[in-house]
Formats: structure tokens, sequence, C-alpha cells
């Protein structure tokens, strides 16, 4: 028994640089992962709400960063180190998983920091990293694809992180109250008794090997999944040029969703439209026709999920149309037709104001769709997952 806490490892406990790497570590991630997972759901409708979830990104990303410097360190460190021996005899599956789960949380304590700073570096981050070296990173460039990539990694990589330590507590709790034996107390600070230990038995490479193994299966099942599906290189539709009376100059057309009580906004990128308007006529005043592209759509986070097979199906159903007639009555105006998104045609009445000004129009309107009249998303039952309500905002700019 030594007298004073050593700064290095013992063949029978943990030294006072590896514990205090430890809990230290252990804080950090315990204050990240709730700030991570809150940051990215609060919503973010109004000013206020907006401001707060920056913040709190910026103290994630902040902490993070320094995670990351703290992870690399403390792994230096441990690579220096001898591992204290068993507190009991013989090999055992407990065993090999613990093992198992210091791998996997040494792995996720370098990828999840990483992929968060570089998606943080790669795209055009709201939420700056308050610590005084930039917010980019020497050899990644801005770059949506590669943003969306991390982004899914980090995603990812803090649930294998969440698992692993899952585990790696319940193992703690396990030794402390059921086998009552010294492993927690020896990661602990102070000086404590400590019986005497065998040699490891469970040292090679078995369980950097399996640990390995797991974060590659994980990852291919993430990816079949779609997790790394990069919406930019589906196969974009490339929409002809229409000829239209009203030729388009400006425009956006947005969709607002609920998801998991938070706000996600998207918008297209890429659509058509084909318009003929009689400004002199009362009733049918004239046509629309509207293409969309699919594959143009950003919504957030979530982009690449809302292309899936469950929801929009851009690989299949790559474009929606909605063609109707502009009916007009003293000055309400709506577009009365067809929309059709996936297989799935709905007749759709959608109300605008409409401003002219010379030979300039300018039409703005709101639609509210069921998402359920158009089959996307319907393994997602709940509204608590994904609200049931769709808002369309359509504002468009067009030149006689
Ligand atoms: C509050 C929760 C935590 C508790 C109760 C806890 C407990 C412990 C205990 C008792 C050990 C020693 C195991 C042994 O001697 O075999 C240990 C080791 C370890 N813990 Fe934790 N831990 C916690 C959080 C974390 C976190 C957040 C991480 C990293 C993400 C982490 C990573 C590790 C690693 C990598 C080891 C192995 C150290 C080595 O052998 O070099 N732990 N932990
Ligand atoms: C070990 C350190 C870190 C942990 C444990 C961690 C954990 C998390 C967790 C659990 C989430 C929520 C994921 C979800 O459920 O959707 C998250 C999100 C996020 N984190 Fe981290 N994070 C860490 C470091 C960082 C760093 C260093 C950055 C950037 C510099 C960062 C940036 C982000 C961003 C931007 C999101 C939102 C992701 C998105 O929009 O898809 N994180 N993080």
């Amino acid at each position: 028994m030594e007298n004073a806490m050593p700064l290095a490892n013992t063949a029978q406990t943990y030294g006072s640089v590896t514990k205090t790497f430890h809990w230290l570590t252990a804080l950090l991630i315990l204050a990240l992962i709730p700030l991570g997972v809150i940051a990215n759901e609060l919503p973010y409708e109004t000013d206020a709400q907006l401001a707060l979830k920056a913040q709190l990104f910026s103290v994630h990303k902040t902490l993070g960063v320094l995670v990351f410097f703290v992870a690399l360190a403390r792994i230096i460190w441990a690579l220096t180190q001898v591992k204290p021996g068993d507190l009991s005899a013989g090999a055992s599956i407990q065993k090999h998983l613990a093992a198992v789960v210091h791998w996997l949380l040494y792995i996720s304590l370098v990828i999840v920091p990483l992929s968060g700073w570089v998606h943080h570096a790669a795209t055009s981050g709201f939420a700056p990293i308050w610590w005084p070296f930039g917010q980019n990173l020497p050899f990644v460039p801005k770059d949506e694809g590669l943003a969306e990539t991390m982004a899914a990694t980090h995603w990812l990589f803090s649930k294998i992180m969440i698992g692993a330590l899952l585990l790696h507590v319940a193992g703690a709790l396990k030794h402390h109250l059921i086998d009552k034996d010294a492993t927690l107390r020896r990661m602990w600070f102070g000086r404590s008794l400590l019986p005497q230990t065998m040699p490891a038995a469970h040292g090679g490479l078995v369980a950097p090997v399996t640990a390995i193994a797991l974060v590659l299966l994980t990852t291919a099942a993430a990816t079949a999944a779609g997790l790394f599906r990069d919406h930019e290189s589906l196969q974009s539709v490339a929409l002809e040029q229409v000829a239209s009376d009203w030729v388009v100059t400006d425009g956006e057309i947005a969709i607002r969703v609920t998801q998991l009580g938070g706000l996600v906004d998207g918008r297209f990128a890429d659509w058509t439209a084909a318009i003929s308007y009689d400004p002199d006529a009362q009733g049918q005043a004239g046509e629309v026709d509207v293409t969309i592209a699919i594959p143009s759509l950003t919504l957030g986070s979530v982009t690449a999920q809302a292309m899936g097979a469950d929801f929009f199906a851009a690989d299949t159903y790559p474009v929606a149309r909605f063609t109707g007639t502009i009916l007009r009555d003293g000055d309400s105006h709506s577009a009365d037709g067809t929309l059709t998104i996936r297989d799935q045609v709905q007749p759709v009445s959608f109300p605008f104001d409409l401003t002219l000004t010379g030979d300039q129009a300018v039409m703005t309107g709101s639609l509210v769709l069921d998402r359920r009249d158009f089959g996307i998303g319907a393994t997602m039952r709940d509204e608590s997952s994904l609200g049931f309500d769709v808002v369309v905002d359509l504002a468009v700019t067009a030149d006689r």
C-alpha cells in the first residue's frame, strides 16, 4: 500500500493523472450530451428562441473542442501507463465486455468532437465556437456535402458513445453495489484499501478488434438505413425551361414541419412555373403549372431523411407537380387544381395575395397540407415525432 496517491498508474490502482483525466472527461461528456440534444431540439420560431439555441450550441461546441484536446492528452497519457490488474481471477465475458466498452469510449471520444468540429468548419454555422482560434480548420473546405456527412457521423458516434457509456456506468455500479469490489473505489480519489490484483486476463487484440468491428457494423447499418445519403448526390432532376406568359424572376417555395416538437424549415431550390394570367379577367383568370425538383429540398439537419423511402422517396418520385386554374373573385385569388407528390394526386385550393405593379406581379400565399394525404412518413403515425401539418409558403415575383 502506497502512502501518497501516485501520479502514475500502478499494478493495483489508477494514478491521480488518470483519475483527473477520467473524471474531467466524465464531467464534460455528461454536460455535452444533454447540451447537444437540447440545443438540437430547441425550436427557433422567435428571435429569443433562436438566440438561446445559438448560445447553447456555442457552449456545446466550445466545451466539445476542449474535450477533443483533453481526450488526445488522455490517450497519449494512457499509452504510457500500465493498466491496473484485475480485481478477480480469470477471464470472463464481463471483463471482455468492459474492455470493449473502454475502446468504444476512446474511439467515440475522438470521433465525436472531431466530426462536430469539422462539421462546424465545413458549413456556415450560426453558433460560433468561443475559443479565440477562429471558426475554420486547415484543410476543411466550406462544403455542404462534407458538412452533412460530418453531422451524420457526429450523430451516429454520439449514439455509440451514449450506448457505451450506459453499459460503462451500469458496469461500474454493478461492481460497486452488487459485487461490492474496489473497481469504482480505485478510480475515485483519495487512498482506499485495495486488494491485491491478478495479471489482467483481457489483454491482447480481442477487445480493440471487437470494438472496431462493432463500429464498422454500426456504420454499415446506418449507411444502409440512409443516414449518410447526401441529397446532393441524388440523381438531381434537370427541369426543362418552361414557356410562360409571366416569367418568374424571383421566388421561394418553403416548407415548415414540426419534428419532435421543434420547428424545421426548408426550401426547394429548383422549380419552374408556367403562368398565364389576365389581370382584367374575373372568374377563370389563368392557368398555372408548377414543377418542383424534390432532391433540391434542404430541410435543416433532416434533409437526408426527408429524401428517404418513407418520406419523399426522391429516387422513385423525383418531381412534384401542381397544375391548376387561377380563379379570381374581386380582389381575392386562388389557384385550384391538383397537387401530385409521390404517387398521390390530391385536389388543392391555394389562396394567394396578388399585387400588380405595371408588368410585375408579386404573389404570396400559404397553405397547410396534411403529409398523410401524400403518404409521407406513413410509418410515423404519431404527431409527437413528426407533425401531420406541413405549411407551404410561396412567394413569387413574375414579369409579364
Ligand atoms: C459518471 C460516470 C462514470 C463512471 C461511474 C465511471 C467509472 C469508471 C470506473 C470505475 C473505471 C475503472 C474500470 C476498471 O478499473 O476496469 C472507469 C474506467 C474508464 N472510464 Fe469511466 N466512468 C464514468 C464515465 C466515463 C466517461 C464519460 C468516459 C468517456 C467517455 C469514461 C471512460 C473510461 C475509460 C476509457 C476507462 C478505462 C481507463 C483505462 O483503463 O485506461 N468513463 N470508469
Ligand atoms: C465529446 C464531445 C461532444 C459530444 C459528446 C457531443 C454530443 C452531441 C449530441 C448528443 C448531439 C445531439 C445529436 C442528436 O441527437 O441529434 C450533438 C449535436 C451537435 N453537436 Fe456535438 N458533441 C460534442 C462535440 C461537439 C463539437 C466539438 C462540435 C462543434 C465544434 C459539436 C457540434 C454539434 C452540432 C452542430 C450539433 C447539431 C448537429 C446537427 O445539426 O445535426 N459537437 N452533439
